[in-house]
């Protein structure tokens, strides 16, 4: 884990930022992820799919360790960020979740300004104004939102349209330099044109970042990732470069929900 506010490493190897062996997550009765094999290679946007109550919040969950905010899932398994087991126990959760943010299905904007929203993890970690007002605008410009609140900084971050907001709290997770972005549903919430800009946002992230992106929309998935990671009932069905996934499935499942035929 590099020190607080270091900037990240540039990705020079393929081995994987994150990766899952083992990874199995139980609530009281049932099993929700079984025993799921998973790399993430450097600056990729790999796509889970899969249908509803299949577990892919369960898995992006697990990735950062929030699913331990959940009372009564248990965690089983390896999750390694750059070759360290998240889980171990002299982790601190708060900075896996730095390196490894999150961007959730609506957008959680604070009631604050929108300087304010970008700069929030900074505030949190003490850094000085100087660090926060480069960090808040670098994180602008790459979320892709820099254009249309540059001048109007201290306004209310709930004024903004959905979009706008689903940008700034990218925004947010990208001021605290992380390698990892997961992005559940980012786009549910969304009308076509502001989906339209978040996935140009994430195909530019993709060339810097790790992104884990959950999606309902084959068509999403598509457009955007690299790679796909199918999921049924817990289980990885199959994992494979997204052209493949699609045009040549190993699995009839995979074929199936594709097409818009699997539940
Ligand atoms: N805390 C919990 N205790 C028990 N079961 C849970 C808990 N959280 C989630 N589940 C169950 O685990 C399964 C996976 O849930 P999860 O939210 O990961 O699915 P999902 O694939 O994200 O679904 P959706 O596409 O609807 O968002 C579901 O059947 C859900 O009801
Ligand atoms: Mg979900």
């Amino acid at each position: 884990m590099t020190a607080a506010g270091s900037p990240a490493p540039p990705a020079t190897t393929d081995i994987p930022v994150l990766s899952v062996e083992g990874l199995t997550v139980r609530a009281k009765r049932r099993v929700l992820l079984d025993d799921l094999n998973l790399d993430f290679p450097p600056t990729s946007l790999t796509a889970v799919v899969g249908p509803s109550g299949c577990g892919k919040t369960t898995l992006v969950r697990s990735l950062n360790r929030m699913v331990e905010l959940t009372p009564g899932l248990r965690v089983e398994g390896v999750v390694r960020y750059l070759g360290q087991d998240i889980y171990a126990p002299a982790v601190n959760p708060v900075v896996v979740r730095r390196r490894i943010g999150m961007v959730f299905q609506r957008p959680t904007v604070f009631p604050m300004s929108v300087y304010e929203n970008a700069a929030f993890g900074l505030r949190i970690a003490h850094e000085d104004e100087e660090t926060i007002d480069r960090a808040v605008n670098d994180a602008l410009r790459q979320a892709g939102l820099w254009d249309e609140v540059r001048d109007e900084l201290d306004r209310p971050a709930l004024s903004l349209s959905g979009g706008q907001q689903q940008r700034l709290c990218i925004a947010r997770a990208l001021a605290v330099e992380p390698r990892v972005l997961l992005l559940d549903e980012p786009t549910s919430a969304l009308d076509p044109a502001a989906t339209q800009r978040v996935e140009a946002t994430m195909r530019r992230l993709k060339e810097r970042y790790v992104l884990v992106l959950v999606t309902h929309n084959v068509d999403q998935a598509a457009r955007v990732s690299d790679r796909i990671a199918v999921l049924r009932a817990g289980k990885l069905v199959e994992v494979g470069l997204t052209a493949d996934v699609l045009e040549r499935p190993r699995e009839k499942f995979s074929e199936q929900f594709i097409i818009g035929r699997a539940e």
